[in-house]
């Protein structure tokens, strides 16, 4: 039903504004969080399309709490588990703070699940106490694909979500 969605804007961040008031108004009442994750990733591709190459969770795993096993995604095949530390996905998990990075290929330790990424954003996903939960991951082809806005937007979008 691609011709009901809505139209984005083209400004990015109206667009993420847009994202999140129709995210939260999606999976409002829902308890998956499973549900939460994967209609929230087919939300942004919808918006951003092409520009979001990868673009998935990877959740903390509860029987292993300092490793993250992929969630929902929409993109080429990415690594199943990641643990803290490692690559832009684990570094995000263990400071708890977004990561931007303009040349994954400059980035200590990246995990280069496809080749054609260059560029990635990794952004810490909360609960509603405040615990780390996941990480939302975000890879372009493009060099420099991320900046202020998307951090921004996707932190918010991400508050959504779970809010
Ligand atoms: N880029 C990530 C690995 C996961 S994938 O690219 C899907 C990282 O270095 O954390």
């Amino acid at each position: 039903m691609a011709e009901a969605q809505i139209q984005y804007s083209t400004d990015k961040a109206t667009a993420y504004r847009e994202l999140v008031a129709e995210v939260g108004a999606v999976v409002k009442g829902e308890t998956s969080r499973t549900a939460r994750y994967a209609t929230t990733v087919s939300l942004l591709v919808s918006a951003f399309g092409g520009r979001f190459f990868w673009c998935g969770f990877y959740e903390v795993d509860p029987l292993k709490p300092n490793e993250l096993v992929v969630g929902p995604y929409q993109g080429t095949l990415g690594c199943l588990r990641i643990a803290f530390g490692k690559g832009v996905c684990g570094a995000c998990a263990a400071a708890r703070e977004t990561i931007v990075v303009p040349d994954v290929h400059a980035f200590p330790g990246h995990i280069a699940c496809d080749s054609r990424s260059n560029s990635e954003i990794v952004v810490p996903v909360f609960d509603a106490s405040g615990e780390l939960v996941a990480v939302l991951d975000v890879d372009s082809t493009e060099f420099g694909a991320f900046d202020e806005a998307d951090r921004a937007g996707l932190e918010a979008v991400c508050k959504a979500m779970l809010g």
